[in-house]
């Protein structure tokens, strides 16, 4: 089996006003009535899966219990991160945990802010990966690009067009512009799915190799972290010596033990407006959810999430619109990225 490792610490924050610190985009209804996290933990469950190993922060902790409840779910455990410490720190701390409890374990690195929306043909590359993955390899899962995405990790094939496993020439984590044109133009580079299959024993190895510094304060976390109500709690302390980095630049640009399955079903991270448009839109190009109306419009993205209160667009073309109870969001969609700058200067004026 394979035991998925669920990460949904993250704050999500070019979502705003849907997504909110005390309640990230991966814990609300996006699309239809389950959240991104119990997609993606339904998504890893059942036949040839163990139960999810949760790594999230304490403000979550009740959203993670309700919602796995909620979809059916019963976790293997839930760490507690004291503070958000990026990725490599989080898989780190599941890989230490794993090594006790089932230190044969495959584990299974997942986001829980994509959208996978056919999960069979995802499960088929998954078992093609396993094999590699058992005999040593971490594994990773590509896209084919569409355009030269900076906000994304890229992989290098030896030749373009293979199928099934094949050995990665180069990672490549969030290339600036030219970089990124020049690894679309040429023709051999997938995206990262931000999706990782290895064994326990390999992670650990590559931690050993690539990261040892975070070894002994991720460790002592661990050794030193306490039962609380069902949760596991990191020992703040000792958390407070890991660095803040994500496992894509501190392990996968530096392994040279990384395989790619390519996948070629339907994938995306809902990183921001525009990308939920891309996903939801209809063949005019417009979105609508909740209570909204577009009359005449294109390429347009219409939510109210506010219940009793409409929100209705005549004749708007490039435009994001999203109301909530408390705050009504209005962006031409190209500057979807921008909507972090608002947060954080709605969080300046207090
Ligand atoms: N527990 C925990 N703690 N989870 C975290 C933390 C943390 O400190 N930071 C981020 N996460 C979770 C996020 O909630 C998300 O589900 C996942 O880890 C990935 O983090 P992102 O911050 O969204 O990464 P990214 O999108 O910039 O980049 C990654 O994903 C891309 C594909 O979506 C990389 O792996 C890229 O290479 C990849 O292309
Ligand atoms: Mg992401």
């Amino acid at each position: 089996t394979i035991t998925p490792v669920l990460l949904c610490g993250g704050s999500g924050t070019r979502l705003w006003p849907l997504s909110r610190k005390s309640y990230p985009k991966q814990f609300a209804p996006f699309l239809g009535r389950e959240s991104l996290f119990q997609a993606s933990a339904k998504r890893l469950s059942g036949e040839g899966f163990a139960p999810p190993l949760v790594v999230t922060a304490s403000e979550f902790r009740f959203i993670v219990t309700e919602q796995l409840g909620g979809a059916g779910i019963d976790p293997g455990a839930i760490l507690i991160e004291p503070e958000g410490r990026n990725t490599a720190p989080a898989v780190l701390a599941a890989a230490l945990w794993l090594e006790k409890t089932d230190p044969d374990a495959l584990m299974l690195v997942a986001p829980s802010d994509h959208v996978i929306p056919e999960p069979e043909a995802f499960h088929a590359v998954l078992e093609t990966g396993a094999e590699a993955a058992r005999a040593g390899r971490m594994v990773t899962f590509g896209i084919a690009p569409d355009r030269p995405e900076t906000g994304y990790g890229w992989l290098e094939l030896a030749e373009a067009g293979g199928e099934g496993v094949q050995d990665l020439v180069r990672f490549v984590e969030k290339p600036d512009e030219d970089k990124a044109s020049a690894m679309l133009d040429a023709g051999r580079f997938l995206w990262n799915a931000g999706i990782f299959l290895f064994s326990v024993r390999t992670i650990l190895d590559a931690f050993r190799a690539h990261a040892p510094d975070l070894m002994e304060p991720v460790g002592a976390a661990l050794d030193k972290g306490r039962e609380d109500l069902g949760f596991l709690r990191l020992d703040p302390e000792a958390w407070e010596g890991a660095d803040d980095i994500s496992i894509d630049y501190a392990v996968m640009e530096r392994a040279d033990n990384l395989s790619v399955v390519p996948f070629d079903g339907r994938w995306s991270d809902l990183g921001d407006w525009y990308a939920v448009w891309r996903e939801t839109a209809d063949d005019t190009g417009v979105a609508q959810a909740g209570n909204a109306l577009a009359i005449d419009c294109e390429d347009t993205l219409l939510r109210s999430e506010a219940e009793g209160q409409a929100l209705v667009g005549i004749g708007l073309q490039n435009i994001v619109a999203v109301a909530m109870p408390d705050a009504v969001l209005v962006a031409d969609a190209s500057r979807a990225q921008d909507v972090k700058i608002a947060v954080s200067a709605l969080k300046d004026r207090g």
